[in-house]
């Protein structure tokens, strides 16, 4: 009973958006809600990672981005509250996708000044691959933005998902007042930089209260009822089923950096966001209630310290619980592995934890064993699926400037990509070296720690490739056309053949020639 009590507790999501549409800000009240900090600015600090030690650090610092993925955890009204946060950098956005496996659901945070951007886009584009349940916030609502009507408009149609508004804004920018919340029938008026424990709500069980003209003001308050009785008309109840199916998306505005509209948020959030959810593997759906432990690696994050190379692997437990000391198989290696020093993750520090459950993550401790995707369990065979690589939109071949560190240089690519920074391809049947990228800042983070952590010195050539393409078919078909192709034929770190095309163009024509062959953008296309 205790543990089915310990799924039911927990929630497990991330909080996506286009860069300074104000997800740190978010976070970051999110986490004074749940008491997990104290001061404003905590999350802020770790952003910009100041007084970093490491000279790898150097390079986050500099830029002011984090190249880390972290976990949060927080409690509220009972509840346990896993927020995995996603770098807002593009470049490192394979490291958010690969985080949205390890979720059940996502909150989108939108810039009500810019709408729907590029990132927002690229992002639920891979929620929706999953089906990912999502709740929209609409930030700054004290500045001058879109009107809600045309923004929900904008975001349904772009984004392809049905909005159901669950708060709404009294007008905007300077003269901004607050939202109602529709459900609640209540009046949540806005004063600037409100403490989290702050309320300044007022029951307004009827709209045609006189109550609102007073609160609002006249004219703000005629079109808050008509706003309402248009929403009323169009929306009706929240559809919770068609919300976890990632149809429809309950939304809300407020205003982060004034801690305002949260409360409202937060309270559906846990009202209705899923608990852990069951996850496919390639043999059959494991789902959280299961007595046997199962999870898998997301994401990898290398040792900040220079002195000690091992390295920490982040883990989603997806059934059972997973103990410390307690021997586990990995699947990949069919080898026995315990684990002494497990841990959670409570706001910025770290705790060593006796115990994990479903919908939690914890870092293990780890000298090259796993790479991105790897499945933990008590002995079944299976491994978890969901786990795409994507086309990379970079490419670069890798000269090796010092031919006496040669082996290190292979040693330091493999470890590398094996934590997901990067994807390497091999030429079929040849020796170059392609590493493929979604940002600039990749290859520089790539340069840099193959020196520091390897000693290997490279440069990178540009390749103007415009996809890399699993290429999947007959056995014949395929040995004929990557003879044809032959320069163009890749193999990527798991022997799997990668067609790298010179443009669109050239791949619609290949595409044409070739209708026995298929050409997929993911890796994920054997499931
Ligand atoms: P990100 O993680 O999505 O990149 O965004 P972040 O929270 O860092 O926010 C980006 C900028 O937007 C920050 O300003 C932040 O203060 C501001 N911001 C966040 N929420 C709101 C809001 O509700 N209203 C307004 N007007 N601004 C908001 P900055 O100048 O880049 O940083 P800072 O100097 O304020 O820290």
């Amino acid at each position: 009973m205790k543990y089915q009590n310990e799924i039911n507790r927990r929630k497990t999501f991330a909080i996506i958006s286009h860069p300074d549409a104000g997800k740190t800000t978010l976070t970051e009240k999110l986490l004074l809600f749940g008491g997990a900090i104290q001061v404003a600015g905590a999350v802020k600090s770790n952003k910009i990672k100041k007084g970093a030690t490491s000279d790898f650090m150097e390079i986050e610092r500099q830029r002011g981005i984090s190249v880390a993925t972290s976990v949060m955890t927080f409690e509220y009204k009972d509840l346990l509250i896993n927020l995995l946060d996603t770098p807002g950098h593009k470049d490192f956005a394979e490291d958010t996708y690969r985080t949205l496996t390890a979720v059940d659901s996502v909150i989108l945070v939108i810039d009500s000044v810019n709408g729907v951007e590029e990132q927002t886009r690229r992002l639920m584009e891979v929620c929706r691959m999953r089906d990912t349940p999502v709740i929209v916030f609409v930030n700054k609502m004290d500045r001058d933005g879109k009107f809600p009507f045309d923004l929900i408009d904008e975001i349904e149609k772009e984004l392809n998902i049905s909005l159901h508004p669950l708060t709404w804004p009294i007008n905007m920018g300077r003269e901004f007042k607050g939202v109602y919340n529709l459900y609640e029938k209540s009046l949540n008026l806005f004063t600037p930089s409100q403490k989290a424990t702050d309320e300044n709500s007022v029951a307004i069980n009827d709209i045609n209260d006189a109550l609102l003209d007073q609160k609002v003001g006249a004219k703000d308050a005629a079109q808050l009822r008509e706003d309402v009785e248009l929403l009323d008309g169009v929306y009706g109840e929240l559809d919770s089923e068609a919300y976890m199916k990632g149809e429809v998306a309950p939304v809300f505005f407020g205003s982060a950096v004034n801690n305002f509209g949260i409360r409202e948020m937060l309270d559906t959030f846990v009202r209705i966001a899923p608990n852990p959810l069951c996850r496919a593997t390639d043999v059959r759906e494991v789902c959280p209630g299961e007595p046997k432990f199962s999870g898998f690696i997301f994401k990898i994050h290398a040792n900040l310290d220079p002195r000690h190379r091992d390295r920490i692997a982040f883990l989603r437990v997806c059934s059972g619980r997973l103990e410390r000391n307690k021997s586990y198989k990995h699947i990949r290696l069919d080898k026995d592995m315990k684990f002494s020093n497990p841990y959670t993750f409570l706001a910025r520090s770290k705790e060593v934890v006796d115990d994990a459950y479903p919908g939690d993550v914890v870092g293990l401790f780890d000298t090259g064993n796993f790479k991105i995707g790897d499945t933990l369990t008590e002995g079944e065979k299976m491994m978890f699926t969901g786990m795409p690589s994507f086309s990379p939109e970079l490419f670069r071949e890798v000269v090796n400037k010092d031919p006496m560190k040669t082996k290190q240089l292979e040693k330091g690519l493999r470890q590398l990509t094996d934590e997901g920074v990067a994807q390497l391809f091999t030429q079929h049947g040849g020796n170059r070296k392609i590493i493929g990228c979604v940002g600039d800042l990749q290859f520089e983070v790539i340069q840099y720690r193959l020196l520091q952590e390897y000693g290997a010195s490279v440069d990178f050539v540009p390749l103007s490739f415009y996809k890399a393409c699993w290429i999947t078919g007959e056995k014949k078909k395929i040995d004929e056309f990557t003879r044809f192709k032959q320069a163009n034929i890749m193999e990527d770190k798991d022997g799997n053949l990668v067609y790298l095309a010179q443009s669109e163009w050239f791949l619609n024509t290949e595409r044409q020639n070739n209708p026995d062959i298929e050409f997929h953008f993911t890796s994920d296309y054997k499931h």
